[in-house]
């Protein structure tokens, strides 16, 4: 049974010259989470931010950092992004290390892990470890970039997914993650996305951005009055 949408904003679709105000108009426009995606232009095909940005943000809001890392080597840095103030660090189960290991260590560091799964990744990949992390991430974009349109082939994996973890009883969230909008968070919340990033459909509004977190929550919670 998937809770009451969250709508997480991602940062990466933000003006970086003056990125901290933008995490001060997310925060005002009632989003319940910070997304921080982190790409080492080995794992995607561009760079973005390291642990100094996430910390240089990090005193503007008590709200939860959840820090996306796209990069080949989580276990180097882990535990750079808990000491620049990360709650929850997600990593990819397509890297080359053992996901056991990288959940100890963002464990150790005394934080939540997160694991992620690109589209074309089966779901087969993360059944191993969904007793072991506190939210999973589902790709529905090729990560790399915001602003790319969200891949609707990826629903059927988000329902099998949301289907293995009710019928295991875990308490955990999934997260959708790529062209979330006001024209699909509807189906990837009736899908199973609970924790719902939105980067582009967020920040290309200007000014305040209250009322597109409200339209957002109320475009995902349509869906649910519409199946009770
Ligand atoms: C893509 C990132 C996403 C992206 C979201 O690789 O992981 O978090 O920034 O932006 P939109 O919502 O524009 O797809
Ligand atoms: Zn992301």
């Amino acid at each position: 049974m998937r809770g009451a949408p969250q709508i997480s904003a991602s940062i990466l679709n933000a003006d970086f010259s003056r990125l901290g105000d933008e995490v001060d108009r997310a925060v005002a426009g009632g989003v319940d989470s910070i997304h921080l995606d982190v790409m080492d232009g080995h794992f995607v095909d561009n760079l973005t931010m390291g642990p100094v940005v996430a910390a240089a943000v990090r005193p503007r809001t008590h709200l939860p950092f959840h820090s996306h890392l796209m990069i080949s080597n989580p276990l180097a840095y882990a535990e750079r992004f808990a000491d620049a103030g990360s709650d929850l660090i997600i990593f990819h189960v397509e890297v080359d290390a053992d996901p056991a290991r990288v959940i100890e260590a963002i464990e150790t560091a005394g934080k939540r892990p997160g694991i992620a799964l690109n589209p074309e990744t089966p779901a087969e990949s993360v059944l191993p470890w969904l007793d072991r992390v506190d939210l999973l991430l589902v790709m529905t974009v090729h990560p790399g970039w915001g602003g790319q349109p969200f891949l609707r082939d990826v629903l059927p994996k988000i329902r099998q997914l949301r289907g293995e973890i009710d019928r295991r009883g875990l308490d955990l969230p999934i997260g959708i993650d790529g062209g979330v909008k006001i024209d699909t968070i509807g189906d990837a919340h009736a899908a199973g996305g609970e924790v719902l990033v939105v980067g582009s459909g967020l920040y290309s509004t200007d000014g305040d951005l209250g009322p597109t977190v409200a339209a957002l929550r109320e475009a995902a919670r349509a869906r649910d009055n519409a199946e009770t």
